[in-house]
Formats: C-alpha cells, sequence, structure tokens
C-alpha cells in the first residue's frame, strides 16, 4: 500500500510527491532533518526534537518552516493517515529551490523553505531482536564535518561507516577523533565500567541526541553514576559494558568492538535496565 507523505503543507500518495531538482537539498546537502520514533501510534520525545531542528535550523540561518503546533499536528495527521503503531516519523527541511545552482543562500523571502515529512512503519521497534542479542561494532577515523551538532543531512560518511561495518560483519561504526570515540554512525556511544557510565560530553563534535537526555535522565533518577568525558577504544574494550542510543533504537548493547568481546560479550545489565526504563517511561510520556 502506497503511503501519504507530506509535502509542503499537502498531503499526497508517495507516488506523486516531488521536490525540484534545484531543491538546496539536493544539489548542496543544504537541509536538516528530524527522526521522532512512534510507539503505540503516539510520539516519542517530540518537544525534544521539534527543539533540536529549531537550534539546527538557526545555526544554518534557516527560517522556521511551520509553527510548533502545526509541526505536531502534521506528525500526528501523518502517524494516523498511515495506521503507524510503531515506527518513525521523518522530516526534512532544506533552504528551497531558488530555481538555478548558486552556493550563495538565495534570499527566503523570495526562496521558501522546502518541508517534506514521511513515516516508516518498524513493527519490532520494541521487541528488536538485535537487542536481545547487542550489535558489534567496528571503529574508523571521524573524518565528518566539525558541525555535528547540527543535524543535516550530508550523511555521505555516516553511510560509508556503516558499509564498512557490513563489510567486517559488523552493526554499526564508532568514530575516532583525536584518539577518542565522538559518537556511532547514527547513534551516540557510551560505556559502563563499575557501574558508572561514560560518554562524551556535549560539544559541537557530537549530534546533541534526544535519547542521550531522555537516558542520562533516567540514569541519575535511577542513582546510576554519570560521567561525561571522552573515551578511546582501548578504554571501551576493557569496560565492563557498551552501548548506544538513538530515536530508533532505543538503548542498544554493543557486545564487541574491533573484535574484542566486551565483558561478557553478552549485553550488560545496566544497558537491559535502562533500555526497559526507557521504553516505559517513553509510553509514559508519548503523545
Ligand atoms: N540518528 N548521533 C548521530 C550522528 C545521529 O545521527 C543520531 C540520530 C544520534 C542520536 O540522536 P537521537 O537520540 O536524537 O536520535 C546521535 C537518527 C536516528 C538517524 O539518522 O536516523
Amino acid at each position: 500500500m502506497s503511503r501519504i507523505v507530506y509535502v509542503n503543507g499537502e498531503y499526497m500518495p508517495e507516488e506523486d510527491a516531488t521536490v525540484s531538482i534545484f531543491d538546496r537539498g539536493f544539489l548542496m546537502a543544504d537541509g536538516v532533518y528530524e527522526v521522532t520514533s512512534v510507539l503505540g501510534g503516539k510520539l516519542i520525545d517530540f518537544d525534544g526534537h521539534a527543539a533540536r531542528l529549531a537550534r539546527s535550523l538557526a545555526e544554518l540561518d534557516m527560517a522556521q518552516p511551520i509553527a510548533h503546533e502545526a509541526l505536531l499536528a502534521a506528525h500526528r495527521d501523518l502517524v494516523a493517515k498511515n495506521g503507524i503503531d510503531n515506527g518513525l516519523v521523518y522530516l526534512q527541511v532544506t533552504r528551497g529551490n531558488p530555481g538555478d545552482r548558486d552556493f550563495a543562500f538565495p534570499d527566503p523571502q523570495t526562496t521558501p523553505g522546502t518541508l517534506v515529512m514521511f513515516t516508516q512503519s518498524k513493527p519490532d521497534l520494541i521487541d528488536n531482536p538485535t537487542a536481545a542479542t547487542g550489535i558489534k561494532v567496528i571503529s574508523i577515523p571521524d573524518q565528518r564535518w566539525a558541525r555535528r551538532d547540527i543535524k543535516t543531512v550530508q550523511l555521505l560518511y555516516p553511510s560509508m561507516g556503516k558499509m564498512a561495518a557490513k563489510a567486517a560483519g559488523a552493526g554499526d561504526a564508532w568514530l575516532v577523533e583525536d584518539g577518542h570515540v565522538t559518537e556511532g554512525t547514527s547513534n551516540n556511544a557510551y560505556i559502563v565500567k563499575n557501574g558508572t557510565i561514560i560518554t562524551r560530553e556535549l560539544s559541537s563534535d557530537i549530534l546533541h541526541g534526544i535519547t542521550r537526555a531522555a537516558v542520562l535522565r533516567f540514569a541519575a533518577e535511577a542513582q546510576v553514576a554519570v560521567e561525561e568525558r571522552p573515551f578511546s577504544i582501548d578504554e571501551a574494550q576493557a569496560a565492563d559494558e557498551a552501548f548506544v542510543t538513538s530515536a530508533t533504537t532505543f538503548v542498544l548493547p554493543v557486545i564487541e568492538i574491533d573484535g574484542a568481546r566486551v565483558g561478557t560479550g553478552t549485553p550488560g545489565p545496566v544497558a537491559r535496565r535502562l533500555r526497559a526504563i526507557y521504553i516505559e517511561e517513553s509510553l509514559k510520556a508519548a503523545i
């Protein structure tokens, strides 16, 4: 069945949805995005994603395409129109179609941004089989641009990282800069040592994960110590546990790093507990 998608204020079947070849998202990767998960037909952490979208837009001097309430209504409409129970809403805003190719930003008065949204159904979002087994990761150099705090659609290097991981029989790659892990290709990275969660502090080196913020809050509420600081691959391999977080994976255990088993080589108790708490609390707060 064809999906109903959203393009600039209109809902239409996906096969009717088009964007110009001059759109700066297409020509220049001049756009930002958000991924909001849906559980039981409700949005998880919508306000967090909307706030980060506003920040990404502001950092790039792009206009907010529609107001917060309209954005929420569009998310809910798409979920309802597509009968999404568990899944996600993908949203992308670009600097629009100036009618030609030019490096300079177009005047936003004459070139409005492009806003598209679509849903993806993911029935196994909670009962994700890889959450039970955990994933293996490899490490690769972090060769992305230096403003990773802005959620841009420039995802070529992360895609290359996923391909390198796949070729190595792993589920993802951790990105390493100056001897320390920044994050995963599409998630934030954590280790656990002697009961303390260690994860890199927020800066322009990493995306400020919405799931990260929630998980660190739940960890503090559960009296689990958290240290926000960089860690190396050596330290991670010697940790008791490792895991990643994102809107699409929640808390996902990591059991092997560059071929070395982490802890027992199975999902650890801290990651499993945090995953359960995250899902339970997210379901309660979903809107
Ligand atoms: N990725 N770091 C990077 C580089 C990411 O791309 C993501 C999210 C995260 C986690 O952020 P959050 O918890 O807000 O999802 C961290 C999304 C899911 C994606 O690109 O599909």
